[in-house]
């Protein structure tokens, strides 16, 4: 693409496939991009850029940047506009220290075993199969099945849990509208469902993630609030596991795709939190933030109005070769591996993060001892969601000998 050439619109559903030419293409020739069909609409693509505008919410704040995400989901009133990435500070801390509970350091422990059973329960479906869709059998269920199991929802749930969570996408407005009309009814079906676990939890309190959730918020507040408790038990419930099944089948197609790191990582397994790191920066699930400008700013020459909404292409800024020495080689080694914004950065950065990289590293490391020499059925076409905001594969066909000991 020269500097001259007509610009696709993006994000669109069509530029889904393969973002990163034109992301490149802005990130070097126009890194601030006025989208033409949007003009209120700005797209940020260069590292020092997003990791700045993440990190100043005063300025690039997450109030209204969802277009009321609580207001779509909930259907709701200004009570239900509590949804953690919707809040800047100060109103954001309460929230988020009562989301972040469930997943301190100690709790987090106590979940090794449960992950390490899920796994090898998963793998056990089809180890002796010899082949699998890696997408279907394992990424998308791990996360769903812990998600489950931690805030105890019960298996016969889960069917339309999964299309909650799959319609869950802050892209929404760029969906057509037959499918935002579609999330309003699920998201009426999950409101009520959500307020009557809040309150069977508040009689009954389980050892699970809700019930802790609403004993915290009783202990540090005084009193259970169902608008708050009821974003927060969204955002955990919704929050992980599309992200969290995407990234780690974008993560085997990576190896799959580079054999000599795939070795790499299976000869010095503690390698596995680097390389995890490595795929999130070039392949994360999360393509982009919204924002919304509390103020007007000069960037590189252009004025962006207050009120206008900003995208933060954490995509663009992952491979941002003024960042990372080049940035489109998968290298495990790479000394900067962890400044990638895969999980975003700032007061926002992504709270599920030490469960995400907890649950992903054990699934590796289960998969590598019990999967042999994995590898993709040829010939195959790879083919990604059509998501304005997520990136992920729609299925990935392995096969694999089973290892000579587990
Ligand atoms: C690989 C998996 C994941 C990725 C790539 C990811 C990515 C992100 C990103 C980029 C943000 C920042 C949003 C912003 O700046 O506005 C975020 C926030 C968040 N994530 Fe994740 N996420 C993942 C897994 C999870 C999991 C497992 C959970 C739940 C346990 C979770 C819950 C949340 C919540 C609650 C927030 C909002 C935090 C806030 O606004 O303070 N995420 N995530």
């Amino acid at each position: 693409m020269t500097a001259t050439a007509p610009a696709p619109v993006y994000p669109s559903l069509e530029g889904s496939e393969d973002p990163f030419p034109f992301l490149n293409h802005l990130r070097e020739h126009q890194p601030v991009y006025q989208i033409p069909d949007r003009p209120n609409i700005y797209l940020l693509t260069r590292y020092d850029d997003v990791k700045r505008a993440l990190s100043e919410w005063s300025t690039f704040s997450n109030t209204e940047a969802r277009s009321g995400l609580s207001g779509i989901w909930f259907g709701g009133g200004p009570e239900d506009a509590t949804m953690i990435n919707e809040l800047d500070p100060p109103l954001h801390r309460p929230q988020r220290v009562l989301a972040q509970a469930p997943i301190a350091p100690g709790r987090l422990r106590s979940y090794v075993t449960l992950i390490t059973e899920l796994v090898d329960g998963l793998i056990d479906r089809f180890i002796d199969d010899g082949s699998t869709e890696f997408v279907s059998a394992f990424a998308h269920q791990l996360p769903l099945k812990l998600t489950m199991q931690l805030l105890g929802i019960p298996e016969s749930d889960m069917d339309w849990i999964i299309t909650w969570t799959s319609f869950e996408s802050s892209g929404l407005s760029w969906m057509p509208d037959e499918f935002r009309e579609g999330q309003k009814v699920h998201a009426q079906k999950m409101l009520s469902y959500l307020s009557d676990m809040l309150l069977e939890r508040l009689e009954n309190p389980g050892d699970d993630v809700i019930s802790f959730v609403v004993q915290e918020q009783v202990g540090r507040e005084g009193e259970f609030k169902m608008p708050q408790a009821r974003a927060i038990s969204a955002m955990l419930l919704a929050g992980g596991v599309i992200t969290t099944a995407h990234f780690m089948a974008s993560a085997l197609l990576l190896l799959l795709q580079h054999r000599d790191q795939m070795a790499k990582v299976r000869a010095d397994t503690s390698l596995i939190p680097r390389m995890l790191e490595e795929c999130l920066r070039l392949q994360g699930p999360v393509l982009w933030q919204p924002r919304r400008m509390a103020v007007e700013i000069e960037l590189h020459g252009i004025t962006i109005p207050k009120g206008s909404h900003v995208l933060l292409m954490q995509a663009a800024a992952n491979r941002d070769p003024a960042k990372f020495a080049e940035p489109d080689r998968f290298h495990v080694d790479r000394p900067d591996v962890m400044d990638h914004l895969g999980f975003g950065f700032g007061e926002h950065f992504c709270l599920g993060a030490p469960l995400a990289r907890l649950e992903s590293r054990i699934a590796f490391e289960r998969l590598f001892a019990r999967l042999a020499d994995i590898r993709l059925i040829e010939p195959q076409r790879i083919e990604h969601i059509r998501s304005p905001q997520f990136r992920g594969v729609r299925s990935l066909n392995i096969e694999f000998d089973a290892a000579a000991q587990d």
